[in-house]
């Protein structure tokens, strides 16, 4: 926890007065939204857009003003967590079900700060699952073709019951072990009928701000 700590209130630093904030979703992002909240207490003057449901709830608490994406013409800066980090900061996310607000917000801000603990580093991406979101009519068949790909892909569950999207969507979670070209299997499987979007997030990424449970923190650019 101390990992996801530092590195979600390192991120914090980054914002600054005037902006518009992007604020991502997931237990690292919370320590990052949880700090701009003390920020905004002590005067910090910023609007925000969250990428879920749950991170508008936690906004609203600490009383950080928010936007809606539409109302604004860019974010100035997003701050997100992330399942694996490749060495080109190629990410896997989505492991919380937020991946398309994610992306859109992620898309239209001029910087990307993702934030993690150091278990999330890897050579390739591919062993976290990747979550694709797909709409419900036809599932069963995009599942179909989804195993064309050779990924052994699993229908999202929670609780016994469909996991259900803040979009209304399911999550197939595909198990690629090594995804050897991120950039075109993100471009193959977004043009599958049924597919929403994927949890690759090619390029995106600016910086990595990544803690250890020692207190460092390493920051790559
Ligand atoms: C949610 C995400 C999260 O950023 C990702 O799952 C990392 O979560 P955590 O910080 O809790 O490990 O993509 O859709």
């Amino acid at each position: 926890m101390k990992a996801k700590r530092i590195a979600g209130e390192k991120a914090a630093e980054y914002v600054k007065d005037g902006m518009v904030v992007g604020l991502g979703t997931g237990s690292t992002a919370y320590w990052a939204v949880k700090k701009v909240g003390e920020m905004v207490k002590e005067g910090l003057n910023i609007r925000a857009v969250p990428t879920s449901e749950e991170t508008k709830e936690l906004a609203e608490d600490l009383n950080i003003p928010l936007v809606s994406l539409a109302d604004v013409n860019y974010i100035d800066l997003t701050i997100d967590g992330a399942d694996e980090v490749d060495s080109n900061l190629n990410l896997i996310k989505g492991g919380g079900g937020a991946l398309v607000r994610e992306k859109i917000v992620a898309f239209h801000s001029k910087k990307l700060i993702i934030i993690v603990d150091e278990s999330k580093i890897v050579d390739k991406l591919g062993a976290f699952p990747l979550p694709v979101e797909v709409v419900h009519f036809g599932a069963d068949k995009t599942l179909i073709t989804l195993e064309k790909f050779d990924c052994q892909p699993k229908l999202r569950k929670e609780n016994g019951e469909l996991f259900n999207t803040d979009n209304h969507n399911y999550i197939i979670d595909c198990n690629f072990e090594v995804i050897e070209n991120p950039k075109k299997l993100n471009n193959e499987l977004n043009e599958l009928p049924g597919v929403v979007e994927t949890g690759l997030f090619v390029e995106m990424a600016d910086r990595v701000i990544v803690g250890t449970n020692e207190g460092e923190l390493n920051i790559i650019e």
